[in-house]
């Protein structure tokens, strides 16, 4: 795109006969489609995660971040098509992780969509910069609304091009959430409380899935996050969960290959006796 602007300023477009070789229109033309194609699309991310669902996303937060790039290729590599990044502030959760520079970094490294989950305070006053980092999917905290027209940044995120979803504690009343559901792309249940990975999966993440899946329709992504591993995994997907992210069951394998393809086998194995969960 650059060349084609560069010609386009410096009206390079004859030979050194004078014959014209690229009209200037037709330039600016290429110009644009190109800048069109590389801007953020959410729905491609939807439609893209729609496709492919259920979907495991690795959790990063246990990966190697010594071999970053190399810890994302062995996923891509062993079928992964998305990827989670949770965002910890220390005030929001007591727990640090990462921002901008990390999802960034990995964005440099793959094309897979990036789904980052904000445990932070001020939700609102980062998004743009997790955008512009390459996030694809941005969702934040209910608990963090302090009144409902904070709630409108699932809009100003998705006029950026990324998809936008609100995420929701166990301890936190799912009517909470309801009011805002019809204007997000996907809900995260959370299946532990927000904060550290390695948590004991809490089953009422399957009522939440069954009640939102059957109120909200199929159209609504649902996403499911902590404690999801072998025993767990099969009952979210039977539950409604579209995708399932999955930290220790991944990273604290020896062989994340084994452990995707267990995983994938047992959201196959779909237990039927997740009507009542608690
Ligand atoms: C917890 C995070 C999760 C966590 C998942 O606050 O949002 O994404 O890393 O890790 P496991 O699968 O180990 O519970
Ligand atoms: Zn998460």
């Amino acid at each position: 795109m650059w060349i084609l602007l560069w010609i386009c300023d410096h009206e390079q477009t004859h030979d050194a006969f004078g014959n014209e070789w690229l009209s200037r229109d037709f330039a600016m033309e290429l110009a644009d489609l190109s800048s069109n194609m590389s801007k953020k699309d959410h729905q491609t991310t939807l439609k893209t995660l729609r496709q492919a669902k259920p979907v495991v996303l690795p959790s990063m937060l246990l990966c190697d971040f010594g071999n970053l790039a190399r810890e994302v290729a062995l996923l891509e590599e062993d079928g992964v098509e998305a990827l989670h990044l949770d965002v910890m502030d220390g005030v929001f959760v007591p727990n640090m992780t990462y921002g901008m520079p990390i999802v960034e970094a990995i964005r440099k490294c793959t094309q897979m969509p990036i789904d980052v989950h904000l445990m932070i305070q001020s939700p609102g006053k980062y998004a743009k910069a997790f955008v512009d980092a390459g996030a694809d999917l941005i969702t934040f905290h209910v608990e963090t609304l302090t009144s409902p027209q904070d709630a409108d940044l699932l809009e100003s995120i998705r006029s950026m091009g990324c998809a936008a979803g609100l995420a929701v504690n166990p301890s936190t009343p799912i009517e909470q959430i309801l009011p805002f559901v019809s204007r997000c792309d996907l809900v995260l249940v959370m299946s532990v409380e927000a904060g550290f990975g390695g948590q004991a999966f809490n089953p009422v993440a399957l009522d939440r899935l069954l009640h939102l899946r059957s109120q909200f329709g199929a159209d609504l992504l649902l996403e499911v996050d902590g404690g999801v591993n072998l025993e767990t995994a099969g009952k979210c997907v039977a539950a409604g969960a579209d995708l399932l992210v999955v930290g220790s069951a991944i990273f604290k394998q020896p062989d994340y290959c084994q452990a995707l393809a267990h995983l994938h086998q047992s959201m196959a194995t779909v237990s039927k006796d997740v009507t009542k969960a608690t």
